[in-house]
């Protein structure tokens, strides 16, 4: 099969080097990739907001399957283009349909889909510049501290979370007047939870699903969870405290409710849902969902399937998932994440990185990194991330951040406390 996958950041270096494992594959393009994608497959350089481009390339290359990493394409409708155009609508294309895609491009869409079917989420309402009077009254009613969310996708940036009741009414008040531009003409306000949170996947093709590895994404840039928000700085692989009784909590009231949704409202949906989850005493409820994987989680959950992820797809595609075999290694897997200095805001590309040859017993997945003259460059903010698997988590972080040591370039940031939280 030719296979053509979209992306370009840790996570798609990630399902390329699995793909790139089965024996189904004859050629992979990644486009547009990095400068550790284009050591497996073919890298494509166009736009992935220029869909005509994506359909040229999968015609000129003869590609029998498309796997979406990012969410931006499946929001702005990249499988309906595909279903809709007589040349392409027969390539199986892995990601849900426009609909679908609004379970994480929309938080009104997706807190009215949990409400309606009794998923467990943070009590909420959702207002509009008509309703901010409203909207103040409504943060009157809650405690402090104060949750107010951008509809739309807002590169991750678009949730406020606030300790004062003036300050989050003059926030919503922003929000509305267009903070995040069009994505916070819609604001929904919820109640805060205290727990842990942990990133929940399945891959689903529409009627059943395959339930795969969870993990632990270490949001913020400074050790102990303090700092600016980023993509993620680490994560780790199985989560400790995810236990057997906890997980079949998050099945029965979050999995399964979900996907019976999916069929009652014939919303088409072949792909990943990332279930991003608060375990609030024990009891799972959804802070939020997103229709793609999770980066830097990928690059824990990926390595941990050891049977074929082509066939899963394929599987997906075809609506035969239940069919599908999917094993997965009982060992542990950790990532820390390198950063560009100053990310996450501005920061500088171009450094030179060297001593990559030096890595041993990790897997070196590129994020931001580009090829120039026959060497890697820094090309972003996340610039690579280091996963190695473990008997235990301590194994496995040892091996992390034993070649992180190794690995040079100007400006080298990183965690040094991923998984620390989750020792005894
Ligand atoms: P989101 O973009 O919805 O994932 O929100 C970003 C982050 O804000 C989450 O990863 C949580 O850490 C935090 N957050 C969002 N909603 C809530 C909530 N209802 N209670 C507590 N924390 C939240
Ligand atoms: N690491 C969080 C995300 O991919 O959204």
């Amino acid at each position: 099969m030719n296979i053509l996958l979209l992306g370009t950041g840790g996570r798609e270096h990630a399902l390329a080097w699995k793909i790139d494992q089965s024996n189904k594959v004859k050629n992979l393009y990644i486009a547009p990739g990095n400068a550790g994608t284009s050591d497996i497959g073919e890298n494509i350089n166009i736009s992935l907001s220029d869909f005509e481009a994506v359909k040229k390339v999968v015609i000129d290359k003869e590609v029998d399957l498309v796997v979406v990493g990012p969410e931006q394409p499946l929001v702005d409708g990249i499988v309906d283009f595909f279903a809709l155009d007589s040349d392409i609508k027969n390539i199986p294309i892995i990601g849900p349909s426009k609909l679908g895609a609004k379970l994480e491009g929309s938080k009104d869409f997706a807190k009215a889909f949990m409400q309606k079917y009794q998923i467990p989420t943070a009590r909420y309402q959702s207002f509009n510049k008509k309703t901010i009077v409203d909207g103040k009254r409504f943060l009157e009613t809650l405690s402090a501290p104060y949750v107010l969310k951008a509809d739309g996708l807002a590169a991750g940036k678009g949730v406020l979370i606030l300790d004062d009741l003036e300050q989050a009414q003059t926030s919503l008040e922003n929000m509305l007047n267009g903070q995040f531009g069009e994505a916070s003409k819609t604001v929904v306000i919820e109640e805060f939870l205290k727990g842990i949170e942990l990133s929940v996947f399945i891959v689903t093709d529409g009627k059943s699903y395959k339930l795969l590895p969870e993990a632990k994404d270490y949001k913020r840039i400074g050790e102990g969870d303090t700092g600016l928000n980023t993509g993620g700085m680490g994560a780790v692989s199985p989560v400790p405290f995810a236990d057997k009784e906890f997980l079949s909590k998050v099945e029965e009231r979050v999995i399964k409710p979900t996907i019976d949704g999916l069929i009652k409202e014939n919303i088409k949906y072949k792909g990943f849902i990332f279930f991003g989850l608060m375990n609030v005493k024990g009891d799972p409820y959804v802070i939020e969902y997103n229709v793609r994987m999770g980066d830097p989680e990928t690059e824990v959950v990926i390595p941990r399937i050891k049977s074929d992820l082509v066939d899963l797809f394929v599987h997906t595609a075809n609506s035969t998932l239940e069919n599908a075999e999917l094993i997965i290694d009982e060992n542990f897997c950790t990532t820390v994440m390198l950063v560009s200095e100053g990310y996450p805001e501005k920061y500088e590309k171009g450094k030179k990185i060297t001593n990559l040859e030096k890595v041993k017993e990790s897997i070196i997945f590129h994020a931001g990194t580009i090829n120039k003259d026959d060497h890697v460059y820094t090309n972003g903010g996340r610039v690579i991330a280091i996963s190695s698997y473990g008997e235990n988590m301590d194994a496995a972080l040892l091996k992390s951040y034993r070649n992180i040591d190794a690995i040079k370039f100007e400006g080298k940031n990183y965690r040094k406390d991923i998984g620390f939280d989750l020792k005894e």
